[in-house]
């Protein structure tokens, strides 16, 4: 079943046409990977969805729920979170405090609760730090647990990034290029982390990604864009066997 529909986006700064009529379905509970060559739309089409930039004609649904033009907050609370939304790790808390700080429903924040519903504020931080400590054993973070934010590697940071996401529990995760700059084997990691996140608790992913073998190996759906449009779209052996995908990537698409 279709997660979030994308009906014939529109979006020009300027003179520039960015997204030209774009169409896409993303499945719920699939990893589907966006690929792209650079200046194709594919940030501009993750602006769009979150509602960092209003569209100019189309419209986005998440589920059955018309999200065009919706505030970026709205957006993340109806379920629907990028990474960069989830503000970037404070290097003087630790990993364990980073992740307790995307749980969502803080009722501890609000002070009527405090002082009258006691028992639950107490039950809901026990309930966040449960999940949190659960994030990190998945994530192979837990030996870091109490270390500082400051002193992990990019990959493990990476990890920590991913970790904080789920903490904020969305039911749709957008990752703009995951592991630019990751080495092959942490690269390989972190889409076998993704894969195990989707499975466990039932998410659905649209990944921006460059690296053409690992969206090859890890996604189970793929749309390819060019100058603002969706070109091909479909299983991964499929897509890249397509001639007007296979020309843009040989550069003969002029
Ligand atoms: N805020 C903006 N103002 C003006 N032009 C913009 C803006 N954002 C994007 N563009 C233009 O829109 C087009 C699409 O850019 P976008 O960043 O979406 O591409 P992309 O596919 O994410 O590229 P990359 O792979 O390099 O990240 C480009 O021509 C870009 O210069
Ligand atoms: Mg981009």
């Amino acid at each position: 079943m279709e997660h979030l529909k994308i009906i014939n986006i529109h979006k020009s700064f300027g003179g520039i046409v960015a997204l030209d009529g774009v169409d896409f379905s993303v499945k719920r509970k699939s990893i589907t990977g966006l690929v792209g060559p650079n200046g194709s739309g594919k940030t501009t089409l993750f602006n769009s969805i979150t509602g960092f930039i209003p569209v100019d004609d189309g419209s986005i649904k998440f589920n059955d729920l018309d999200i065009t033009n919706l505030s970026p907050d709205k957006i993340a609370n109806h379920g629907i979170i990028r990474s960069f939304q989830i503000p970037r790790p404070f290097s003087k808390m630790t990993v364990l405090e980073n992740v307790l700080l995307s749980g969502k429903n803080q009722l501890g924040e609000n002070i009527i609760p405090l002082i009258f519903r006691k028992k639950d504020v107490l039950k809901q931080e026990q309930d966040n730090h449960k999940r949190a400590k659960e994030l990190l054993e998945l994530l192979d973070l837990s030996h870091l647990t109490n270390e500082y934010s400051a002193g992990l590697s990019g990959g493990q940071k990476k990890l920590l990034e991913l970790a904080r996401i789920l903490m904020a529990d969305p039911e749709i995760i957008l990752l703009d290029e995951p592991i630019a700059g990751v080495n092959p084997t942490l690269a390989n990691k972190i889409f076998e982390k993704i894969i195990e996140m989707r499975d466990k608790y039932d998410k659905t992913f649209l990944i921006v990604e460059h690296n053409i073998d690992v969206v090859r190996d890890y996604c189970d759906y793929i749309g390819v864009m060019n100058r603002g449009k969706i070109i091909a779209d479909g299983d991964p052996s499929k897509v890249f066997e397509d001639k007007k995908v296979l020309n843009i990537y040989l550069g003969l698409d002029d």
